[in-house]
């Protein structure tokens, strides 16, 4: 059912530390910060041949990611993303196997259908489905 990897989120006490660390010191090309209100997070994309890197940074005070960085003050890995093809059906098949999902499938960072999956559910990871 899984498709790509889409992407690998970090989350970052510091963004301008972190954009200078990916794009001076490990020589990746790194994209503008966008802000995501709807989302709670300023967003960096990190293009590698293969996938992408996505650093989040908190945006506003109910920011999903404070507690994260609270709990991980130098930034850690906060969720992967795999690509589906129909993210309706992915859900049903995995609610049906006893996955619990996270919220509703909303719009992500890139336009596209997301929806989350407990990390208690896959091995202590958040993951996050991207239908492409
Ligand atoms: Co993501």
């Amino acid at each position: 059912m899984i498709g790509n990897l889409n992407h690998v989120a970090i989350a970052v006490p510091d963004l301008d530390r972190a954009i200078a660390t990916y794009r001076d010191m490990l020589g990746a090309k790194v994209g503008a910060p966008q802000d995501e209100p709807a989302h709670g997070v300023t967003v960096v994309f990190i293009s590698l041949p293969n996938t992408k890197i996505e650093l989040l940074y908190p945006l506003g005070e109910n920011s999903p990611i404070r507690g994260f960085l609270a709990k991980n003050p130098s930034g850690g890995i906060h969720h992967i993303c795999y690509e589906v093809a129909d993210i309706n059906a992915a859900r049903d098949k995995l609610v049906s196997g006893g996955a619990r999902v996270l919220g509703d499938i909303k719009t992500g960072a890139h336009g596209k259908p997301v929806l989350f999956l407990h990390p208690k559910d896959f091995n202590g990871t958040l993951v996050e489905l991207e239908q492409i």
